[in-house]
């Protein structure tokens, strides 16, 4: 089994509830991955996934070895036929295989380059170690996906939700740099899993890939799309139509106090990092409203659960 999409879910509801029951008794299964080995390998920064899924390893009595490939690892080929004669000087063929050999499980970050969206939406970095990896794969986030983030939102949803079809609203937010489209891809696949008035709001030209928004309401006007929501997710990504560009920095798009009055008393979401007083205030950041602690501290209990269904396949 791998966990690599939003489609590995067989049914969101069972996954969340499990993920809850795990939450109450996070060391109840201690003993279901001694002497197993999770091999977290990062070509991007990161500070919630690794802690949060090295932590969900060691509830589970597993071992964790984590590497960088940022600073540590060979710079690695993914063009099957490559002519290696320039920069990478290993490829995914041997690296894939030969880290199975140490690792039960492997998990990988692997951001868009957002230069070339072809070779984003065919996930070179994932696809190879899915493709060569004689082991199950994570996702901690890839070009296109971010799934251990959308299982942990949902969960932190359904802790929250004050009725069973919560108004949602996924709004882009404005951000110096260009940031990829994954954490929105899979929150928008999530939100298609489960019941809810779910709304999309962002500038034009930050359209997200249409194969994924297929069926999902748009409402260009974020103070429309505010009013009487019981969920405010905000997100920054960069345009995927001009592909990677920042083609809009417009501040009337951060979320402020004054925004959230519209909302029906509405929790505020995000993924973190975040940064303060562009893509939304302090004064909803630090308000009572303001659930993205709870929402980074689920993702342990979302990665535990991944890391449990894997370890119950008897690996
Ligand atoms: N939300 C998230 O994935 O955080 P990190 O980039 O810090 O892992």
């Amino acid at each position: 089994m791998n966990y690599t999409t939003i489609q590995n879910i067989d049914s969101l509801s069972k996954w969340v509830k499990q993920a809850l029951k795990i939450k109450k008794k996070p060391l109840k299964n201690k003993k279901l991955g001694k002497d197993k080995t999770l091999g977290m390998l990062f070509f991007n920064s990161s500070l919630r996934t690794r802690l949060s899924t090295q932590k969900a390893a060691l509830n589970l009595g597993m071992n964790v070895m984590v590497m960088n490939f940022t600073n540590e690892g060979w710079t690695l080929e993914f063009e099957d036929g490559a002519i290696m004669n320039s920069g990478a000087s290993e490829h995914i063929k041997e690296a894939a295989e030969v880290v199975s050999q140490y690792c039960d499980i492997i998990a990988v970050r692997a951001f868009a380059g957002l230069i070339d969206k072809e070779k984003d939406n065919a996930e070179t970095v994932l696809s190879g170690f899915i493709k060569h990896a004689t082991v199950p794969i994570i996702n901690m986030e890839s070009a296109t996906a971010h799934p251990l983030q959308a299982l942990a939102d949902a969960i932190t949803m359904a802790e929250y939700k004050t009725k069973h079809k919560p108004k949602v609203v996924l709004s882009w937010a404005p951000h110096p740099k260009a940031l990829p489209q994954a954490v929105a891809n899979s929150f928008l696949e999530m939100m298609q899993l489960q019941d809810a008035d779910f709304i999309l709001t962002h500038p034009e030209g930050y359209e997200l890939n249409p194969d994924i928004t297929k069926g999902v309401t748009v409402e260009y006007d974020q103070n429309k799309a505010f009013e009487n929501a019981d969920f405010i997710y905000a997100k920054n990504w960069s345009s995927y139509k001009d592909y990677g560009q920042v083609t809009n920095s417009d501040t009337s798009w951060t979320i402020t106090a004054e925004k959230m009055k519209r909302t029906n008393n509405a929790k505020f979401m995000h993924c973190l990092p975040v940064r303060r007083n562009v893509i939304v205030t302090d004064e909803v950041l630090d308000s009572e409203n303001s659930i993205v602690i709870e929402q980074a501290n689920n993702r342990t209990f979302a990665a535990q659960l991944v890391l449990q269904k894997i370890l119950k396949t008897k690996l």
